[in-house]
């Protein structure tokens, strides 16, 4: 599959650039793993930075992200190695690659701006062409139109109120019980609308569409997962970078990372420890990483990023 030419207002701006080469590129050369590689940005910066030395292995989960890629890292050749594969699966495709200890890997969560802009996929609330919200489209996952209209209304229900934080979820799962079949996000974000009432500066449908989009593609799950396994594969002194957009992902983030920086993780109050666990990295920074005015004024998108970092020990 070619890539298909990006409109420049359609483009996907990197968050945090800057800040990201800072935490991984630590000199010339090195091993990278850029985990959502999406549309390269981060990617090209790393291997900018880290010189011609350098090798990086791209994946994501969504075919077309990677075709836009392939083409914006085609002049780092044989440096880059591009896999389709879901995250959760790093661990294979380091041994299939030959990786064994990594200088930095980065994992930037969620959607890109193509992702979102490209009508046909069901990320939009204003899509009325798709409700499947799937960033593997080939995949054997469950598309979003099977969990709104298949469902049972409580499930539905109980998937709005945890991954969207929507004090409406009961009333909004009632309403998409009530106007099935949905037939597209625009669909269903219209419905959820009416039934949630306008509140706030965010369209009263973005808890919900982002809750579905979490359930069809595991996201809390695979973050969870892939978290051990990044920080397994990092060399002594190699840093891992994680950028998330709700507090949803960040407290998976953060809480993993605390305990792995910690010697002992027993409950407080046991005279001795017990756990026997021993940290297996530093914190870089004490607070997550926030993009400026400036970042934000730019691009919009990047408003609720949290950069956090570790380095292993
Ligand atoms: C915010 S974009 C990354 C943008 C990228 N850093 C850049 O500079 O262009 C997130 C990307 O991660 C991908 N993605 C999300 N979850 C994934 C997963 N579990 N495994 C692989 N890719 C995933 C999405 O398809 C999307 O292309």
């Amino acid at each position: 599959m070619a890539a298909e030419p990006v409109a420049p207002h359609l483009r996907h701006f990197p968050v945090l650039l800057a800040e990201v080469v800072a935490a991984l590129v630590k000199g010339p050369e090195g091993a990278f793993i850029d985990c959502t590689v999406g549309a390269g940005g981060h990617a090209a910066a790393i291997l900018a930075a880290a010189g011609p030395d350098a090798t990086l292995a791209g994946l994501d989960a969504d075919q077309r992200a990677l075709e836009i890629a392939r083409d914006v890292l085609r002049h780092f050749g044989a440096s880059v190695q591009l896999v389709h594969r879901n995250f959760r699966h790093l661990a294979q495709v380091a041994v299939t690659l030959g990786i064994r200890q990594a200088h930095g890997i980065l994992i930037d969560l969620g959607l890109s701006t193509m992702q979102l802009a490209h009508h046909g996929r069901g990320f939009s609330l204003h899509d009325a062409q798709s409700l499947d919200m799937r960033f593997d489209e080939d995949g054997d996952g469950t598309p979003a139109s099977v969990v709104v209209n298949e469902w049972p209304e409580e499930a539905l229900a109980d998937v709005i109120y945890r991954y969207g934080e929507e004090p409406a979820a009961r009333r909004i799962a009632r309403a998409i019980a009530a106007h099935r079949p949905i037939t597209s996000a625009a669909h269903l974000a219209a419905i959820t609308a009416a039934a949630a009432g306008k509140r706030g500066r965010i369209h009263p449908a973005t808890r919900t569409l982002q809750a579905i989009r979490i359930e069809v593609n595991q996201e809390l799950a695979v973050l969870t997962e892939v978290l051990p396994v990044a920080v397994s594969l990092l060399r002594p002194g190699g840093r891992l970078a994680v950028i998330s957009f709700h507090s949803l992902e960040d407290r998976i983030v953060k809480t993993y990372f605390q305990a792995e920086s910690r010697d002992c993780v027993c409950p407080p109050g046991l005279p001795v420890c017990a756990c026997g666990h021993t940290a297996q990295v530093r914190l870089v920074g004490r607070k997550a990483v926030r993009p400026g005015d400036v970042e934000v004024r730019q691009n919009a998108a990047s408003r609720s990023a949290k950069l956090r970092v570790v380095e292993r020990l």
